[in-house]
């Protein structure tokens, strides 16, 4: 049986995996225009049903999925976490994340994005981890290079967009952390 894991808690956040009973801060959240504005169109409530649910399979069947983030005290910030994803064909690991709009802007996304970036050298190192972002979304970017990623390809699997890879090889822990 896969075994399924969990980034170690950080300085102001915990990992879980998601339930049904998240539906509400989940909805919230990706059902926001704002937070949403570089997918397609926000999550009605049964997407984001659907969301968790997707989650739920991947935790089972990858050993890993994105996670919900807490603080201590339990406040829902949102997820974050690992995903098979693929660019021009090439199936990688990506690194998302997801901050209700109100906990924007205070540097939860990196904190929990490094310490996603510790459980894949801990777990899957040496390997390529990316994160696949629409091009004008500065604020998903920079989390990217807060973890020492840079530009690596563009994506050109979808007619209607052509996605920024960011991406950086992960050494175990006793090598250097960049490419
Ligand atoms: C991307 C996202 C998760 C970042 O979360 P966050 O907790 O605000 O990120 P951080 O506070 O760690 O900030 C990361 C950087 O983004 C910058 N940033 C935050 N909001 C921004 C905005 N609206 N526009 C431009 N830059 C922004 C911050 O200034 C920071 O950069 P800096 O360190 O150079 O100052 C959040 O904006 C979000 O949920 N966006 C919607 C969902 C999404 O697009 N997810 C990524 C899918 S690829």
């Amino acid at each position: 049986m896969i075994s399924r894991l969990l980034p170690q808690p950080t300085a102001r956040l915990r990992f879980r995996e998601m339930v049904e009973t998240d539906l509400e801060d989940m909805a919230r959240m990706l059902g926001d225009p704002e937070t949403m504005r570089f997918y397609p169109a926000p999550k009605t409530r049964s997407e984001s049903a659907a969301w968790i649910e997707r989650m739920q399979e991947r935790y089972a069947g990858d050993g890993h999925g994105l996670w919900l983030i807490e603080t201590h005290d339990g406040e829902f910030i949102g997820d974050c976490g690992i995903t098979w994803q693929s660019y021009n064909d090439t199936p990688v690991r990506e690194v998302g994340y997801h901050v209700t709009r109100e906990r924007q802007g205070s540097g939860y996304a990196t904190e929990a994005a490094r310490a996603c970036l510790e459980l894949i050298r801990q777990e899957y190192a040496p390997t390529l981890l990316t994160a696949i972002i629409h091009p004008e979304n500065t604020a998903s970017r920079r989390v990217a290079e807060h973890l020492g990623m840079s530009h690596i390809a563009d994506d050109h699997a979808h007619p209607w967009i052509v996605r920024t890879v960011m991406g950086m090889i992960v050494h175990p822990l006793d090598q250097s952390s960049t490419a």
